[in-house]
């Protein structure tokens, strides 16, 4: 029997790399982006919608997954329709092609949805977004939910995964500064979230999608903390917690650096995965301590083949 084909588009990034992983253990995959970063990907662009029909109809996926986003926060707020033309209209764009061949699709949103004011959101809370990149996902959400009757819409949390080379979010940004030496780190005490592990989200997807209980759903790592907490835990996972100073600040601290507004409490419960029985997610702590140790080997790896590269001589 021939395998089921997936097409994934902004597979190049931090989540994308644990959906390849996950999913080519059994479908035939095409996953593409903008950033080809990998030999086992296409160049796509969400916001082209011609090509995105065209490679569909020659593919003929029977699953369209949607990863493509811009997900720097001060980027998206200095370029508004740039941001909303790849979180939004390439959702859109995503969308018109599963009903155009009748495939399901999967899109991917943040609990960037909400403004933050109460201190948990369920799946069924209404969203208020109050940043650029937040507007542009719930776009997507929205038109996701008018045009197809076959989706699913995972709201993930605090991403962390990728490694070294793929992960743009918080954690690498500890771990790259306590690996070029810091021994102070300034961590905001006022943002609460839910971090979300690439790993366990991408199999989590891959568990749900093979079944057909199509809607929306909160799908974070179980658990919740606040930025300081992450930091001191990550910290604790490297063994670093006698040589690494973490100071607790208020957001005013990065005003300047991370200008976007940002909600206080971004906490989600997987309320719906919860009673449906189909929470696969690990709790953050679990998670955190793995991903740690992934870096670790990563940092190792990486540096046993700088030893190993020929000197040159002056
Ligand atoms: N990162 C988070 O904290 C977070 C939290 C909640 C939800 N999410 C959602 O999770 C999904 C995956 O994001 P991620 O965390 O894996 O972010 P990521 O690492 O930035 O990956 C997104 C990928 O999409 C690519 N891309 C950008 N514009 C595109 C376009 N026009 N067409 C095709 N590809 C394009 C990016 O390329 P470039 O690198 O060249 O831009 C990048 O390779 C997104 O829907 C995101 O909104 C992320």
């Amino acid at each position: 029997m021939s395998k089921k084909k997936v097409m994934i588009f902004g597979c190049g990034g931090m989540l994308g790399k644990a959906v390849y992983e996950k999913f080519k253990e059994r479908y035939d995959v095409l996953a593409t982006d903008i950033d080809v970063n990998e030999t086992w990907l296409e160049y796509l662009d969400v916001r082209d919608l011609n090509a995105i029909l065209k490679r569909v109809a020659d593919f003929g996926p029977g699953l369209l997954i949607n990863l493509a986003a811009l997900t720097d926060l001060e980027y998206c707020e200095k370029h508004p329709q740039e941001a909303w033309l790849t979180n939004a209209l390439g959702q859109e764009n995503i969308a018109l092609a599963g009903q155009k061949f009748d495939i399901a699709c999967v899109y991917v949103s943040a609990a960037s949805v909400f403004d933050g004011k109460q201190e948990f959101y369920n799946d069924a809370d209404n969203p208020k977004p109050v940043n650029v990149y937040g507007k542009g996902k719930y776009y997507g959400e929205v038109v996701t939910q008018q045009m197809l009757k076959k989706y699913f819409i995972f709201r993930a949390g605090w991403m962390m995964g990728g490694g070294i080379k793929k992960d743009k979010k918080f954690i690498n940004k500890i771990f790259k500064q306590v690996s070029a030496g810091a021994k102070e780190l300034f961590v905001v005490e006022d943002k609460h979230g839910t971090p979300t592990y690439t790993v366990d989200f991408a199999s989590s997807m891959y568990n749900i999608v093979q079944g057909d209980f199509y809607g929306l759903y909160n799908m974070v790592c179980t658990g919740s903390a606040s930025r300081y907490e992450v930091a001191k835990e990550f910290i604790k996972c490297l063994g670093l917690e006698k040589e690494v100073k973490i100071n607790p600040v208020n957001s005013a601290y990065f005003e300047k650096e991370y200008f976007a507004p940002r909600p206080k409490s971004e906490k989600l419960i997987n309320l719906k995965l919860q009673k449906r029985g189909m929470l696969y997610m690990r709790e953050w702590k679990e998670c955190l301590a793995e991903y740690a140790q992934v870096l670790k080997k990563e940092k190792l790896k990486h540096a046993s083949h700088k030893d190993a590269e020929p000197q040159r001589k002056e």
